[in-house]
């Protein structure tokens, strides 16, 4: 019989080596195959994930032979398998089961997977989305250069509370913005196909609205309406369903009473139904066992019911459908055709990415895997990346660093770490590849004398003695967070800047004669309204990857004219999050010195820096826009123009940014909303037009029956270099 059996998979393998195309091939006739040969045990199987047991990110189930059980069929799926040997070992085992059917292997490629690149909330701030894909692709490359056929990523959250840890690995707080970002890096993941075993299956997560937690607490309940779930944290997933994506992660959060877990109505209805997803969903870690913890279900075996008929394909590091779902079924409580649509879903990625043709087929670039070869090789791109995800808030006179200049203290422990540069979620990126800003700094300025100073206890942030600062001509100092201060269950009720950090700019200023300039890393808005008048010059550096001190290095010399744009608000007090530039309008707006109107008796309601806020080294002038009629129909192209003039000696690149506001809507609509950017290089004194065409859907929202509708009624029209600089303009918009 066993020998029969092999006989059809063999033959499987030769049929789906005739079809070994690109993801789009139709693998049915395979997977069905494949499905009727399966036991009910080896189909649930097929739904169960577990963790290699030697990187764990998540709670850790102790007591399991996954070897054996990958041996009886009993696992689908493996995380966090880090090495060819690994992946190997793991699926030999999965040959020795009846069908042979091989295993999946899952990490999280958040930024990199060994040359490691910006956290994601950095490279938003480039605002380079083409460079943005590429740096996917890379990670694709050296992800399945290493056995990885599937990456946990892109996280496309939409975040707009600092508080919340998470928002290092999102592309910050806009929903447009969002969906461009989702669309370029599922792309860049999976390419076109995974024939050349260089592209990697994506994942869209947390699905959904995990980063509207309450007041920033990770895991907690988000209480948010429909349409505020429609309109601000849903359209980035479509964007990534839209790009292909292979697979959807749920997230930990509930939504209004339904942990997404269980969340039917996002899960099957939504999801799989209405926008037509032909992937499969992955649990978050235990997320499916969470259900009894959540208080919905009364144990781990409703809990395991509850999500497969919510739609949740495979259960990610619980048991709960291991355990529970052979015995649902025969208690008539699950019907096994929802069993076998799981399934479908899974062994189809398994067939388009060519395991059944050979399972070891990420396996055989092992020569690629020398690190000096992978670090080696893209480091070029780490190095843009992290020149233009920086941004500089502030420069009175400071940078770029003058010929003159010769002594340069470099203060701060930020500024030697390796470490802290991976930032969070770094797959196998390695401290010992990283460039730090000291010796980026050494390596750009070999003439200068540069000299470091520690000036905080990296441990305790306890200030340390300095010395004479009288003769230097720059202070260069790095303060903020270490790289595990942000990131899964990282959230904080403080994003002020240590207090120390802060004293030390003051202390720097007040005992020395020259410019200070301080780096600020971290992986959220941070709040440094104390050191901000003490420092002459201010930049966002986020944590930069491998690259960090070459990046750092060429900005500061002005080899790279700083571009970044923040994608996120950084507010003047903690208390003002969430905090976010598109917020709805009030009846009373909020006006300076105005009694009556929306606001905090005790602080301000601006923000210190706004979203799309950064500056250059050069100045850029921004006509008013013009449009070529007052009025379009619905079915108008809506011609927006404006010209951009480089008014500096520096040549630069200015991200003009387009924004518009719906002025009456059936529901009240944003102060205004990102609907467009354009980043333009021009040379000193150069002049450039830009056109944005927008068409009636771009001027679309949810109504309140949450569906998508553009109504007719005037629209005002903004560009500008930040969403608080902006020139405008207006139309109206009829019905035909
Ligand atoms: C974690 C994270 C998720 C990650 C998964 C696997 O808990 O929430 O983003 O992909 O587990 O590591």
């Amino acid at each position: 019989m066993k020998r029969y059996i092999s006989v059809i998979i063999l033959s499987l393998f030769a049929v789906s080596a005739l079809y070994s195309q690109s993801r789009k091939k139709d693998y049915s006739l395979q997977v069905d195959s494949v499905l009727s040969l399966m036991t009910l045990e080896e189909k649930i199987g097929q739904m169960n994930q577990y963790s290699n047991d030697r990187q764990n990110t998540g709670p850790v189930i102790n007591n399991q032979d996954h070897l054996r059980e990958i041996r009886e069929g009993r696992v689908g799926s493996m995380l966090n398998v880090t090495s060819v040997t690994r992946a190997n070992q793991y699926q030999d085992e999965a040959m020795k089961s009846r069908l042979r059917i091989p295993l999946l292997f899952g990490l999280d490629v958040i930024h990199g997977m060994k040359t490691i690149f910006p956290i994601p909330l950095g490279e938003a701030a480039s605002f380079d989305l083409e460079l943005m894909r590429k740096t996917a692709e890379i990670a694709a490359e050296e992800a399945s250069a290493h056995g990885v056929h599937w990456t946990f990523a892109p996280n496309v959250d939409v975040s707009r509370d600092a508080r919340w840890g998470r928002v290092m690995e999102t592309s910050g707080e806009d929903t447009w913005y969002g969906k461009q970002v989702a669309k370029v890096r599922v792309e860049g993941f999976q390419g076109n196909g995974y024939e050349n075993r260089n592209r990697i299956l994506a994942c869209a997560k947390h699905f959904a609205a995990y980063g509207a937690a309450v007041a920033g607490k990770d895991y907690a309940e988000v209480d948010i309406s429909e349409n505020t779930l429609h309109q601000v944290y849903l359209p980035p997933f479509k964007a990534a369903l839209d790009a292909g994506v292979a697979t959807f992660m749920h997230s930990f959060n509930e939504i209004n009473g339904i942990p997404a877990a269980a969340h039917k109505y996002l899960q099957r209805d939504l999801l799989k139904d209405t926008w037509g997803f032909g992937g499969f969903v992955v649990s978050d870690w235990g997320s499916v066992g969470d259900l009894a913890k959540h208080g919905y279900a009364k144990d781990i075996k409703e809990s395991a019911l509850l999500s497969a008929l919510a739609g949740c394909d495979m259960d990610m590091c619980s048991e709960s459908y291991i355990k529970n779902l052979e015995q649902l079924i025969k208690e008539g409580l699950l019907d096994v055709a929802l069993i076998d649509d799981a399934v479908r879903r899974i062994l189809t990625k398994k067939f388009e990415l060519g395991l059944f043709d050979d399972p070891y087929c990420f396996n055989r670039r092992e020569h690629e895997l020398d690190d000096k070869n992978i670090n080696g090789k893209y480091r070029d791109i780490a190095r843009e990346m992290g020149a233009k995800s920086i941004v500089l808030l502030k420069n009175e006179a400071a940078l770029p660093i003058a010929n003159s200049v010769k002594n340069i203290a470099v203060v701060g422990p930020l500024n030697k770490s390796q470490w802290d540069m991976l930032g969070n979620w770094s797959a196998l990126g390695k401290p010992e590849y990283v460039i730090t800003v000291l010796d980026g700094l050494k390596k750009a300025l070999p003439k200068a004398n540069i000299s470091y100073h520690e000036g905080y206890n990296f441990r305790n942030n306890e200030l340390l003695e300095m010395p004479d600062l009288k003769n230097y001509d720059l202070i260069i100092v790095a303060v903020g967070e270490k790289s595990m201060e942000s990131g899964e269950a990282k959230s904080k009720v403080d994003i002020n800047i240590n207090k120390n950090h802060q004293q030390l700019v003051k202390n720097l200023k007040e005992n020395s004669d020259c410019p200070v300039v301080a780096l600020v890393m971290g992986g959220r808005p941070l709040v440094f309204k104390d050191m901000e008048p003490y420092a002459d010059a201010i930049l966002i550096t986020w944590w930069l990857g491998v690259e960090a001190g070459n990046s750092i290095a060429d900005v500061l010399t002005g080899k790279y004219n700083p571009s970044g744009k923040l994608p996120v608000t950084y507010p003047q007090h903690s208390g003002q999050c969430p905090i976010y530039y598109n917020t709805k309008r009030t009846g009373r707006p909020w006006r300076p010195k105005a009694q009556w109107v929306t606001g905090y008796m005790d602080a301000t309601v601006l923000p210190a820096y706004a979203f799309g806020y950064g500056l250059s080294y050069t100045q850029f002038e921004i006509s008013e826009p013009t449009i070529d009629k007052n009025a379009y129909d619905m079915d108008s192209k809506i011609s927006v123009k404006v010209t951009v003039k480089n008014t500096g000696k520096y040549k630069g690149c200015e991200t003009v940014q387009l924004y518009l506001q719906d002025v009456a809507g059936s529901i009240t609509r944003p102060v205004i909303e990102l609907c467009g950017f354009r980043r333009v290089d021009l040379e000193p004194n150069e002049t450039k037009e830009i056109e944005f065409i927008l068409t009636s859907g771009d001027l679309g929202f949810f109504n309140a029956k949450n569906e998508f509708v553009t109504e007719p009624g005037d629209f005002k029209i903004f560009v500008g270099n930040s969403s608080d600089n902006l020139k405008s303009t207006q139309f109206e918009l009829i019905k035909k």
